[in-house]
């Protein structure tokens, strides 16, 4: 058994590359006792917003709070539809739920595992409600942004885009995610490119009245102390969460390069062991291992996540030896949304209902890519992938 560990996730070589500047600010701040917005978070959300190259952010709890925020601006109320995919995190779909509309499941395309905007069109079709559409730039890879702002615009109902994963993610046109619909929420959770000491998040919107009814939103609903005009939420962003943020953000640009080089790494092994990108169905035969297609430039993926895909008889026991090798991995996910408990009150319940997303869910697996990964744990991955569906396709096809 090798002696190289490789986590998922290590956060902390980065803490220790950062730790002077990380700790200084943190001071900084307790040194103020300022701990709920004020300077600290309008510096982060000005900063964010001239990253993501738009005109305002507003700081909040969250992702998952940033998607609430977003759909109570655009005042949705209860019976509401909103599209939005099944294969994501478990936020964009309760988001709607949250304030009793109802997610309408679209199933992805299967070379990005992101929504796909031919599907959302259809099902659009059958909504009599339709209020929002919610595409999300899943792993750090855009959705199709054109064709969802044009059916935004179609069907005269505004775009959010769930940008959680995908923080310095282009779209085909090189324009940065979020920078072109009604608003985008990001999140801030530890495991992100650019994440905090805890929950953190944002929305940033090009629109005035938007930003502002976001930050009355936000705290309680209330412009003046104490006046509640309407019903809004605690959604603050934290001052020493802004502060790390605001020490993180101009390392941001090279950690995705680091990551990126571990893709390409990725990408030249598996390539190497005869395996396609995902471009290729694992259905057309060769060696059953598909890595992430790579959008052309000027679009750019950030690679929040790695995901590669085997067949479903194969996944389970490749993750099972990779952990043996102590090697970490995810499934991102493994129950799709519409097929969860929770949601069986939506009557989507249904298997089949989704193809491509439910088998997604059976075959994906996300390997270790983040930027500090040596070249030893890298190289340890790949091979270790690689021998093992090489085993276990010659295994399927009787030739051991
Ligand atoms: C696609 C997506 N949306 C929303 C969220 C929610 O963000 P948070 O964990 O900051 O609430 C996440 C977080 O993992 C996510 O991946």
């Amino acid at each position: 058994m090798s002696t190289v560990n490789v986590p998922l996730l290590d956060l902390k070589p980065q803490y220790q590359s950062i730790k002077a500047e990380v700790d200084a600010a943190m001071a900084r701040v307790v040194a103020s006792q300022y701990f709920i917005l004020g300077p600290e978070v309008e510096a982060l959300e000005q900063e964010i917003a001239a990253y993501c190259q738009v005109k305002h952010g507003i700081g909040c709890t969250s992702g998952s709070d940033a998607l609430i925020l977003a759909l109570m601006a655009i005042g949705i109320k209860p019976g509401d539809e909103i599209l939005c995919p099944s294969y994501t995190f478990f936020a964009t779909g309760s988001a709607p739920c949250r304030l009793g509309a109802k997610p309408v499941w679209v199933d992805i395309d299967p070379v990005t595992y992101n929504m796909c905007p031919r599907a959302a069109a259809e099902v659009a079709q059958r909504c009599t409600r339709l209020k929002a559409i919610i595409p999300v730039h899943l792993f750090g890879q855009a959705a199709d942004v054109d064709a969802f702002a044009a059916l935004g615009t179609r069907l005269g109902v505004p775009v959010i885009e769930d940008g959680a994963q995908a923080i310095g993610a282009r779209d085909a046109t090189g324009a940065m995610v979020g920078a072109r619909c009604a608003m985008s929420t990001w999140s801030f959770f530890p495991s992100k490119n650019l994440g905090c000491f805890g929950d953190g998040g944002m929305i940033t919107t090009n629109c005035p009245h938007v930003a502002e009814q976001l930050k009355v939103l936000r705290v309680h609903g209330s412009k003046v102390k104490y006046y509640h005009r309407t019903i809004g939420m605690n959604g603050r962003l934290d001052a020493l969460q802004a502060a790390v943020l605001r020490v993180k953000l101009p390392h941001l640009e090279s950690w995705h390069a680091g990551r990126l080089s571990n893709a390409d790494f990725y990408d030249a092994a598996f390539r190497a062991a005869g395996a396609a990108d995902s471009r290729t169905p694992l259905a057309s035969g060769g060696t059953p291992l598909r890595f992430p297609s790579r959008p052309a430039a000027p679009a750019r993926h950030i690679y929040n996540q790695y995901v590669i895909r085997v067949p479903e008889s194969m996944r389970d026991d490749l993750r099972a030896h990779l952990a043996e090798q102590k090697i970490g991995t995810e499934i991102y996910y493994p129950l799709p949304l519409h097929l969860q408990e929770c949601f069986e009150f939506l009557g989507t319940a249904v298997k089949g209902l989704l193809p491509h997303t439910e088998a997604a869910a059976k075959e994906t697996i996300a390997l270790p890519i983040f930027p500090e990964l040596t070249s030893e744990q890298r190289a340890h991955v790949a091979q270790q992938v690689v021998a093992f569906v090489g085993k276990s396709a010659r295994t399927l096809a009787g030739t051991h």
